[in-house]
């Protein structure tokens, strides 16, 4: 029997009340996610012998251009507003000064032409860095074994300009040399591509979570060392807010924290202290670890995947680049609530 007399011993207050039921968690709730919050990546091939899934990442194909158009109808079908381009590229394509970037027929060229004639309203945001085109493998230049900063920056003005000729609406740096968001606005400026934004990879560390992408793009093997001399050291955050801070002042519309899960931190860190469009890359080995995990039996794929995705909602990401994009939208699109 319960003893009325001694109300204090009840709690004042009971989370469980706002649990109780669907409908009141789905009044509460905080964060939100919905088609719109998410980016496609989307990894290009050349040759139809690399059309197989990509080692670790069951599920996920290179796309040719023809895949990669029709990728597009379907992401924009189901309420993806843009996707993000990688290019694979052979080890035969591949130069010390990656001087396939600068090619205007490019695949990551030829792609944007071919998906913008068949879908104009969806965004296209163009990686701007070096490694898929470089024979070591690295973002930049290469001399006497050191990444050269300023050689570097002025080669990547070239290519964001080349892929804003192609139709990027955005352009993405990734390389993490320093001062080359500056460079690169103001030769888009110069260029007359005042209306093209720069989403920069700001916060981006050297991390074992890229893994599957070396091989998506053609890089493993190919990689010579490491790029911790460019690339954040994941025990740093401070140094994430001097980044942004640089960013912001260079230009950068945007800034994206990369990778994600792991860095949850970060994109609260970011989204605290600045007024400005936060994207998270939810990256390869993110997107391999829920696949081997689910395939253990140890999850639902599908659940997993949705609740990372309203993780990073939570801690404050606008945008999101995930492999599963557009399936997620997919399956938001099918359900009444967030499951
Ligand atoms: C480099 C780049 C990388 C990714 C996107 N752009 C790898 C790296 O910095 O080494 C990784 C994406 C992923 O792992 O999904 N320009």
């Amino acid at each position: 029997m319960i003893d009325n007399s001694f109300p204090g011993r009840f709690p004042a207050t009971r989370l469980r009340r706002l649990r109780g039921q669907s409908w009141i968690r789905d009044l509460a709730a905080e964060a939100e996610l919905a088609p719109r919050h998410l980016i496609q990546a989307v990894i290009l091939r050349e040759d139809d012998a690399l059309a197989g899934p990509i080692p670790a990442m069951e599920g996920i194909k290179r796309a040719s251009v023809n895949d990669a158009v029709e990728m597009a109808q379907n992401a924009w079908k189901n309420g993806i507003k843009a996707l993000a381009l990688f290019p694979h590229t052979g080890k035969e394509a591949r130069d010390p000064e990656g001087t396939a970037a600068l090619d205007p027929d490019n695949l990551m060229c030829r792609a944007a032409r071919a998906i913008k004639e068949a879908v104009p309203q969806i965004g296209l945001i163009g990686d701007v860095a070096l490694d898929p085109y470089t024979d070591h493998g690295h973002d930049g230049l290469l001399r006497d074994g050191e990444i050269v900063n300023d050689g570097t920056v002025a080669v990547l003005t070239e290519q964001a300009v080349v892929l804003a000729s192609a139709g990027y609406d955005v352009l993405a740096p990734s390389d993490m040399m320093d001062g080359r968001i500056g460079a690169i606005r103001k030769k888009l400026d110069h260029e007359g591509f005042t209306d093209r934004m720069i989403l920069s990879y700001a916060v981006k560390y050297a991390s074992k979570f890229y893994g599957p992408y070396r091989d998506a793009i053609g890089s493993r093997g190919v990689l010579q060392g490491d790029k911790r001399t460019y690339q954040m050291d994941p025990r740093n955050s401070a140094e994430g807010n001097r980044e942004v801070t640089l960013d912001l002042a260079e230009g950068a519309d945007m800034v994206m924290v990369k990778p994600g899960m792991p860095y949850l931190d970060m994109i609260a860190r970011t989204k605290a202290a600045f007024n400005v469009p936060v994207a998270a890359f939810q990256v390869s080995g993110e997107y391999a670890m829920l696949r081997c995990a689910a395939a253990e039996g140890a999850f639902d794929f599908e659940d997993a995947a949705l609740e990372a995705l309203i993780c990073f909602r939570r801690a404050g990401t606008d945008m999101i680049i995930s492999y599963y994009a557009t399936d997620a939208a997919g399956w938001l699109n099918q359900k009444s609530r967030f499951p």
